[in-house]
């Protein structure tokens, strides 16, 4: 009976360490399966299968409080802009992750955007929680109390957004956190003339689910606007 219970013990952690990396599902961050090459109609295109491995992906880091009024940090992919009037953006975050516990207690978070040089610090706290380790203390990065929301954002990142938690649909493994823009706050090195941040002045990075690696931005391909034209005027 004993070494019964032991074996299923054994297959159930090794069902877990295959499917998980560091509280992450490994479906987010790698490529279990392999694609299928069936013919699909009408095209010449290869199944991946209803999977996340749709590319680029941002690299959010997400600010927030515990309980106690520990600042923590957590990398996020699953993120976007949402909503236009109010201005506001969207997080989705299991609820393994302090994160998720957090903002519920504390209807808050912030984003915050790192630049290139900044790309280790930003792996490191999506692969560690702030359940068990200190993580501002172990970057060295500093937590700036925001006066807006009630949440911490990082002071040696660029550009930053204050959110005031509005709405959270639960989806299926993840729960959708909906923060309104309190405000956008950027060092003055990243704008450009016309007073918005300068994706060449911070650069950002971005995630590539599939191949689980961070990748620099290109240069610019030109404004939407003259590109459109080289189509109408076709
Ligand atoms: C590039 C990257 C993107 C990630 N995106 C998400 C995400 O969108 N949602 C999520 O729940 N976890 C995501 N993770 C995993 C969390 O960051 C990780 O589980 C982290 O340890 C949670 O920290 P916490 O427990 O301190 O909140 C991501 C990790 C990496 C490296």
């Amino acid at each position: 009976m004993i070494r019964h219970l032991c074996l299923i013990g054994i297959l159930a952690l090794l069902f877990v360490a295959g499917t998980w990396h560091d509280g992450f599902p490994l479906e987010e961050m790698e490529t279990p399966h392999l694609a299928k090459s069936e013919g699909i109609e009408g095209g010449e295109k290869t199944s991946l299968g209803a999977r996340t491995v749709v590319i680029p992906t941002p690299v959010w880091v997400i600010g927030s409080y515990d309980k106690e009024g520990k600042p923590n940090v957590m990398t996020s992919s699953w993120v976007g802009i949402c909503c236009s009037k109010p201005a506001s953006l969207m997080t989705c975050l299991r609820k393994a992750t302090y994160t998720h516990g957090n903002i519920m207690e504390r209807k808050a978070f912030t984003v915050n955007i790192a630049a290139e040089s900044s790309a280790h610090q930003a792996a490191y706290v999506g692969r560690v929680s702030g359940r068990n380790v200190d993580k501002f203390k172990k970057t060295g990065l500093t937590p700036i109390k925001s006066s807006l929301v009630d949440a911490p954002y990082i002071k040696e990142f660029p550009l930053i957004v204050e959110c005031r938690l509005t709405k959270t649909v639960e989806l299926g493994s993840h729960t959708m956190f909906i923060g309104e823009i309190r405000d956008v706050k950027a060092d003055q090195t990243i704008l450009s003339e016309a007073g918005v941040p300068d994706i060449e002045k911070l650069k950002p990075f971005v995630f590539a689910p599939g191949s689980s690696k961070f990748y620099g931005i290109g240069q610019s391909l030109g404004s939407v606007s003259d590109l459109a034209k080289a189509t109408e005027n076709k």
